[in-house]
């Protein structure tokens, strides 16, 4: 495997999840992948560093008995020497350092020193994890490129039930050899994709517009480029951190999606639309803000805007692959597959917006897939499992068309 000879980092700190990085530091060993251990304080109370020493067969490196002026040297030689670095299990506290740039320890150091691109696996307590604090640190991350890997919801050890219980050492090595040999079987297609919602202006200071956060369309446009393809990201208004690497058109009502989409559908190998585009749009927009009326209802006007998906559809030409959305609240299959049909898709992911775990603004989904040959209907899962998902059947769908 071309995994051998590669080195992660593996920085461990204190939680009982700590355990499941011995499975984890094995399975990277066998892969031939050389792990370097860096303990924090707190994680020798859990782990002793001769488990990670026998199961690396390399020294672990912790801050027990160094003293600050080894840091200098040990942490720039790791730091050099990663192609990874990986934090399982990361704490609320060094996930807050990692944001802050804060470097007080021999883990810590070593993070802000690398390079090499950096995978976290948290574990908490499930209020530590949806502390405001915490998921705005996440968030800093993630916007600087930092990738994530759980957590899990669930029964955790303190007795709570909730997110914070660290993925599980398999899913954490999968998304390790992930970034170490990224998969390229996108390379040389090119694959528009549409996110978040459009708003249709009613005054000056006022519009109509949908939950759309935008996550679902930019976990997918980031799948597409980590799998080597060429993404133009057609977006209009989104609340979550932008996918980087990516070609970006900014657009703001249906229109204006339908004059971005339908202007480089012609280009494209692969569309897929999981944009919220606003059905309609006022007859007129007021010029100046609308006053209230001395408690006379106000009565609007909406006129239908273009459906893109169905434009791109009637454009389509041979070989190329159309993904939609259906978003739902009722009778999910049925309408799901007149949308199919209707706008000429190639598959359609439909999602019960209505169920907890699935729909806007949250970050996992709970779709079925449907094409014309019938449906997959899969559990609940992060949007980038959901966009992998999609991915994959995309090309299922190429190698049969
Ligand atoms: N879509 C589109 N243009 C529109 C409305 C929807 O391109 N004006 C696309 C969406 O991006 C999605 C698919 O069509 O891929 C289905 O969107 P959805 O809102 O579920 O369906 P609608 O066609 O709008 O039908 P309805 O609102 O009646 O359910």
């Amino acid at each position: 495997m071309s995994l051998k000879g590669k080195c992660v980092v593996l920085g461990v700190t204190g939680g009982i999840a700590a355990y499941k990085a011995c499975a984890l530091t094995s399975r990277l060993r066998k892969w031939g992948v050389e792990t370097h251990v860096i303990m924090t304080r707190n994680a020798t109370q859990f782990v002793t560093p001769l488990t990670f020493e026998t199961l690396s067969n390399h020294p672990v490196v912790t801050d027990t008995f160094a003293r600050p002026e080894t840091w200098e040297v040990e942490h720039i030689a790791l730091a050099k020497a990663a192609d990874l670095f990986v934090i399982a299990p990361a704490t609320a506290n060094i996930i807050a350092k990692l944001a802050c740039g804060i470097a007080d320890d021999m883990l810590s150091t070593t993070a802000l020193a690398t390079k090499a691109p950096l995978l976290i696996a948290p574990a908490m307590n499930t209020g530590m994890w949806t502390a405001p604090a915490t998921q705005q640190n996440v968030e800093t991350l993630k916007a600087r490129g930092v990738h994530f890997i759980g957590p899990e919801g669930g029964f955790l050890a303190c007795g709570d039930e909730g997110a914070g219980r660290m993925s599980e050492p398999e899913a954490i090595a999968d998304g390790i050899r992930e970034l170490l040999e990224p998969v390229q079987d996108l390379a040389g297609l090119r694959v528009m994709v549409t996110a978040g919602a459009t708003r249709e202006r009613l005054d000056p200071v006022r519009f109509l517009s949908n939950d759309s956060s935008g996550k679902m369309g930019f976990a997918l446009a980031e799948a597409a480029r980590d799998r080597g393809a060429q993404v133009l990201l057609v977006k209009g208004c989104t609340t979550a951190p932008e996918p980087t690497g990516v070609e970006t058109v900014n657009v703001t009502s249906t229109r204006d999606l339908y004059d971005a989409v339908t202007g480089r559908a012609g280009e494209m190998d692969v569309i897929i639309q999981a944009a919220a585009p606003a059905d309609y749009r006022p007859e007129t927009v007021a010029e100046q803000k609308i006053k209230k009326a001395g408690g006379e209802a106000l009565v609007l006007r909406l006129v239908e805007n273009p459906d893109v998906a169905a434009a791109v559809g009637r454009m389509k030409r041979p070989g190329q692959t159309l993904v939609g959305f259906a978003a739902e609240t009722e009778r999910l299959g049925e309408h799901a597959a007149e949308k199919l049909a209707k706008k000429r898709l190639d598959l359609i992911v439909a999602n019960d917006v209505t169920r907890p775990g699935a729909g806007f603004n949250v970050d996992t989904n709970i779709v079925t897939l449907l094409t014309a040959e019938g449906e997959e209907a899969l559990p609940m899962m992060t949007k980038r499992e959901v966009a992998e998902r999609i991915l994959d059947r995309v090309l299922t769908l190429r190698a049969g068309q």
